[in-house]
């Protein structure tokens, strides 16, 4: 199985977001397993369904309820169907490694699956488990090309030859992944799969990257 995590950032109005779902919901999916990361004002809108699972796009470093106003809590995605989190993309400001990693306790102390967006193999010490990261250079992200295949490579490698005690249940790579491109970076070694931003928010071409991966 190829994991496919689409992250809809902002560019679905919260109908589109819901549409886009039931399509999905109506594919034959294959060899992927696909998680959709849709906006907090949308999660919960969103018909559940045995063809996808759920995420959200980013969760508060606190682990406990309280007066803060503005965050969104780990507990209460846990509580309206989320199974996985986002934590660290660059689009999130601020961003410290030990934001992140709090981040990520929260997330794992309320039962979810942090998705961890990481450029430096050496920053990801002391993060929770489980936990999944994807590799997401700043530079590709929203851009032209993905970055350069020996460079992914040698971040998965990287990451699987450190002697942390809790490797990463899966690794991601997101950035300017397309149709065109999809087939290439998956067949990197011990990759699991992409982290799609513009082409997983747009039906054409998530389908399309979808029959790719058959
Ligand atoms: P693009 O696929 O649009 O480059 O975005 C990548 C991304 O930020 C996924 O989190």
């Amino acid at each position: 199985m190829t994991i496919v995590v689409c992250n809809w950032k902002m560019f679905l109005r919260h109908s589109e977001a819901i549409k886009l779902a039931e399509e999905i919901a109506k594919q034959e999916l294959g060899k992927v397993k696909l998680v959709i990361l849709p906006s907090y004002a949308t999660i919960s809108a969103i018909e559940k369904s045995d063809k996808f699972e759920l995420g959200a796009q980013n969760c508060t470093t606190q682990e406990e309820y309280g007066a803060y106003t503005g965050d969104v809590s780990a507990k209460d995605l846990k509580e309206i169907g989320c199974k996985y989190v986002l934590v660290g993309h660059k689009e999130t400001a601020p961003r410290s490694k030990w934001e992140i990693r709090d981040r990520g306790f929260a997330a794992c102390k309320a039962g979810l699956v942090p998705i961890v967006c990481s450029e430096d193999p050496m920053e990801l010490a002391c993060l929770p488990s489980p936990h999944i990261i994807a590799y997401e250079p700043s530079e590709n992200i929203g851009a032209k090309d993905p970055m350069a295949m020996e460079k992914i490579a040698w971040f998965v490698s990287k990451l699987k030859h450190m002697n942390y005690n809790n490797l990463p249940q899966s690794i991601l790579y997101g950035g300017s992944v397309t149709e065109e491109n999809v087939k290439e970076i998956v067949s990197i070694e011990g990759l699991d799969g992409v982290l799609l931003g513009r082409a997983g928010s747009n039906k054409e071409s998530l389908f399309k990257i979808i029959e790719k991966l058959q």
